[in-house]
């Protein structure tokens, strides 16, 4: 009798582990994507300089002068590399977002060169 009293405790310690276990990175997943965590990478100007010819320079001007886009020369002013990368990767209002375009990786070098610019 005492066993089965354990076998049940058992059970359902292990039922509420994997309630755990899924609804916790849910949870995580989300914040992840209001604020996603930048990988970190070491700064490639020239990797960077050509995902920015490619990818940004049509709203933001090729010499980041301003478009349709704001200026960025002097985005380092404004935002962090952190904040460049979630507005990079998330996109706001009229800007795309790049989450399915360019990898963390390539959005973090960007990010990291136009906080340069000060
Ligand atoms: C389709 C046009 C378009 C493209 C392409 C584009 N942007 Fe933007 N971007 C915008 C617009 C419009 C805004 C202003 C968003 C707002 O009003 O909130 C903006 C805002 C930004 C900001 C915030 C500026 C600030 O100081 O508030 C950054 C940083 C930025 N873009 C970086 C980039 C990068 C890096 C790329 C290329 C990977 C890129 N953008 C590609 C249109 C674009």
């Amino acid at each position: 009798m005492q066993k089965w009293i354990m076998g049940g405790l058992f059970f359902a310690a292990c039922a509420f582990a994997v309630v755990l276990l899924f609804t916790l990175p849910g949870k995580a997943e989300v914040a992840e994507e209001n604020n996603p965590t930048m990988p970190q990478v070491t700064l490639d100007t020239a990797s960077a300089e050509a995902i920015v010819q490619a990818s940004c320079i049509t709203c933001h001007g090729d010499q980041l002068q301003g478009g349709l886009g704001p200026s960025l020369q002097q985005e380092g002013a404004q935002h962090n590399a952190e904040e460049i990368y979630t507005i990079v990767t998330k996109g706001r209002g009229q800007m795309p977002s790049f989450k399915d375009k360019l990898a963390p990786e390539e959005i973090a070098n960007v990010a990291m060169w136009l906080a340069e610019k000060k």
